[in-house]
């Protein structure tokens, strides 16, 4: 298939773009998260086409995309005040609702489950595509399934030529990890995903929030209420891990450098390619070929922007080991450390 390319400022994008997804076909396009792969969300057909694309299992449900409230009414079957509160407090943004689906809304884009999940970009060029379409825009990252997120035009250019009918271009996503993903379902509500918007965030709004245990600890027993959260993710293809310090997890002292550098000289002696995570402020500590930066220590948001990128960069040169350091597991931390974790397949060391 050939797949239409367009920056978003092309005067013919989005009038190709919404009849594309109208006819029930594949549009990637940019949101304030990650670029997300598009298409009906009313529609099972559109559904399978993103699960092909993908290279997704299909009990791994979508989000749908919406651009104003009213659309909530079309899609779920029922709206607590709590959930109301909820979606007032952060629509538009980077929050994703789960609340009981009305049956309109296809098997096939909710996994089978009888919940659905909605989400309202603030995104200009996604809040656009929405409502010019008309569209509910079903939406998975757009990424293949096992890649990091696309957080470029150039990285879902890389995964989705050929798969997709269009990628909208509209420059680097501001944010750079997906969206929180609430359950409003149950009594208390219940963080499946953590994202931009924090615990904290959420509490000052909600009163208690619960966190899925299962996203805590990588227990083998305890299964996620966010089926795409049991996957590897976010995995680069050389083989990551995480240098710690015993005491203090988010602390960078200079066993964890001393660590990383011997790991390192180790690699090179032996011809292996090796690649260091770190910060712009701490890069002069290292001695390595390969080093990718994420942002600034000081400032979380900058970290979380670069981190899916960096992850793609390490496979861009081949690295085949890769050592990071750890982050702060407060607030935004928690969310950049939950990714990097999966990304590392929980591998850390402790020094
Ligand atoms: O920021 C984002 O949320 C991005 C952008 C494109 O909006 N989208 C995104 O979609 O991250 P995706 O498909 O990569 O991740 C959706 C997650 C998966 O973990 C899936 O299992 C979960 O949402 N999910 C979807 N529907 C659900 C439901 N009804 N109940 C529980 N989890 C659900
Ligand atoms: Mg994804």
């Amino acid at each position: 298939m050939d797949t239409i390319i367009r920056k978003t400022t092309d005067p013919d994008a989005f009038v190709l773009a919404c009849e594309i997804l109208k006819s029930g076909g594949l549009v990637a396009f940019p949101t304030e998260t990650v670029y997300g792969l598009g298409g009906d969300g009313m529609s099972s057909d559109s559904s399978m086409k993103i699960y092909a694309a993908k290279g997704r299992p299909s009990d791994n449900p979508l989000i749908i995309h919406i651009s104003e409230m009213s659309d909530v009414e079309k899609l779920a079957s029922e709206i607590s005040d709590r959930a109301r509160t909820l979606m007032e407090a952060f629509w538009p943004g980077p929050l994703t609702v789960i609340l009981k689906k009305r049956p309109e809304v296809p098997d096939t884009t909710t996994g089978g489950l009888d919940t659905v999940a909605i989400r309202m970009p603030s995104h200009p060029d996604a809040a656009r595509l929405i409502r010019e379409s008309g569209v509910l825009i079903a939406a998975p990252s757009a990424n293949t399934s096992g890649r990091p997120s696309p957080t470029l035009a150039k990285h879902v250019i890389e995964d989705m030529t050929g798969r997709i009918d269009m990628i909208l271009d509209g420059g680097p996503v501001g944010i750079g990890i997906e969206s929180t993903i609430v359950d409003m379902t149950g009594e208390k509500p219940v963080i499946l995903r953590p994202g931009f918007i924090t615990k904290k965030d959420l509490e000052a709004v909600l009163g208690e929030v619960e966190i899925d245990k299962a996203i805590i600890e990588p227990d083998p027993n305890l299964r996620p209420k966010a089926p795409g959260m049991k996957y590897t993710h976010y995995a680069p293809s050389g083989k990551l891990t995480i240098i710690e310090d015993s005491k203090d997890s988010s602390a960078i002292t200079d066993a964890v450098t001393a660590r990383i550098n011997a790991e390192i000289a180790r690699c090179e002696a032996s011809g292996i390619k090796a690649a260091i995570l770190t910060t712009e402020d701490r890069k002069n500590l290292y001695k390595c070929e390969n080093i990718i930066t994420l942002g600034d220590s000081g400032a979380g948001a900058t970290v979380a922007a670069r981190l899916y990128g960096a992850l793609r960069e390490c496979d861009d040169i081949r690295a085949e080991e890769i050592y990071s350091e750890s982050f702060d597991r407060d607030e935004l931390g928690f969310s950049i450390m939950n990714r990097l974790l999966k990304a590392a397949g929980h591998r850390v060391i402790t020094v």
